[in-house]
């Protein structure tokens, strides 16, 4: 088997995270969200992954994963100039693919327990493709499965108005070769792309064996602010408790909290987890830092309040008030205004959002 990661798009919603780097890059629980697709194509036996770039700071990517040695993989990289689509980005993997069977990834999407299990019954059964389906509560946003009495799957549908069912295609597609011949039979969608779920129509109309699952925890895609941050909670739920750092006397750590090294928790201050804190960050005296937050690298923070947030390196934070429910890139500094007419001096970056 082999992997295809799509790491490209435009991921619009995420501005201004994604005018500087891809949205696959953006960290949860202090770790790029393609890198959990990573390994957990990696832990399925999937060694062989071709990454798909697309056109925002592609460099970034590959200084991340390199060739692929440092997370135990081998990494091919592909280019897909503009977001013409899933099936068109996956049309570029063809020469990659050869004859093996492959497993399409999208690089933003996080399901809890990993594919291993799938990997291992799409290989067993005889399928020519393999869908991953979700129940979710709003099935017009994505790829809808319908099906007849007697649960055969006989439809997908691109974001339905009137969706036939509440199962949504999660972007983790078991595939054959065969897909190619209906790649290359497809016209661009009202949204311009080539799409995958038209291309898996295909094959059913054709009669080939398409199989599918239903993800029996959860799934997410995060193609929005509020989804990163849920992310951040679902991964953090799960957090293993590992203390690298120094916790100074009279520090207060309660709960599920995870510190690396070189970090300091200075006396006062109170980590309520589940929490995670990266590498080479002070938190300061008198600091709360409340459940389902995670704060990057070589962070400082001086003074404030922070739940729920995601926190990115190299940010300075000191300040009155409390943070909650956001979502802060790297090299950012919040502070109190001291001086001057009381009152919030922003400066800020295109495509912000800012609820005082
Ligand atoms: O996340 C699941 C959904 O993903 C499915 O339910 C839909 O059927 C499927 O079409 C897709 O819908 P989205 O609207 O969420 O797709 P989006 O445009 O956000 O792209 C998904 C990922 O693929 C994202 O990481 C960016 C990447 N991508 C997308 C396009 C269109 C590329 O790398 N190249 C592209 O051309």
């Amino acid at each position: 088997m082999k992997g295809v990661i799509l790491h490209g798009g435009h991921g619009t919603r995420l501005r201004p995270l994604t005018h500087t780097g891809p949205k696959q890059l953006i960290s949860v629980a202090n770790k790029p969200i393609s890198q959990y697709v990573l390994e957990d194509l990696r832990n399925s036996g999937i060694l062989d992954i071709a990454i798909i770039l697309g056109d925002i700071l592609p460099e970034k990517v590959k200084d991340h994963y390199g060739d692929g040695s440092k997370f135990g993989v081998n990494i091919t990289y592909l280019y897909q100039e503009r977001p013409a689509g899933i099936a068109q980005a996956v049309g570029l993997a063809e020469d990659f693919v050869k004859d093996s069977p492959f497993v399409v990834y999208l690089g933003d999407n996080l399901l809890k327990g990993g594919i291993a299990k799938c990997v291992k019954e799409f290989q067993q059964q005889n399928y020519d493709a393999m869908i991953l389906l979700c129940k979710v509560e709003n099935p017009q946003q994505f790829g809808v499965a319908e099906f007849d009495q007697n649960g055969k799957l006989v439809r997908l549908i691109e974001k339905p108005k009137k969706p036939p069912s509440n199962y949504a295609l999660t972007g983790i597609y078991f595939l054959t070769p065969i897909i190619y011949k209906m790649i290359k039979q497809l016209k661009p969608s009202w949204r311009g792309e080539l799409e995958i779920t038209e291309a898996i129509q295909l094959l059913v109309d054709n009669g080939y064996n398409v199989g599918y699952r239903i993800v029996e925890s959860w799934w997410k895609d995060t193609g929005t602010v509020e989804d990163i941050i849920e992310a951040n909670r679902l991964i953090l739920d799960e957090l293993k408790p590992k203390i690298e750092g120094t916790i100074q006397d009279k520090a207060c750590i309660q709960g599920r909290v995870t510190i690396e090294k070189d970090t300091v928790i200075k006396r006062g201050a109170l980590i309520r987890g589940p929490v995670v804190i990266g590498k080479n960050t002070t938190i300061e005296d008198g600091v709360y830092i409340g459940p389902y937050t995670s704060i990057g690298n070589n962070v400082t923070i001086k003074k404030g309040e922070i739940e729920n947030s995601i926190i990115m390196d190299n940010c300075l934070i000191e300040i009155e008030e409390k943070i909650i429910d956001s979502l802060i890139g790297s090299n950012t500094e919040i502070i109190t205004n001291q001086r001057g007419p009381k009152g919030h001096k922003l400066i800020v970056g295109e495509s912000s959002k800012i609820v005082l």
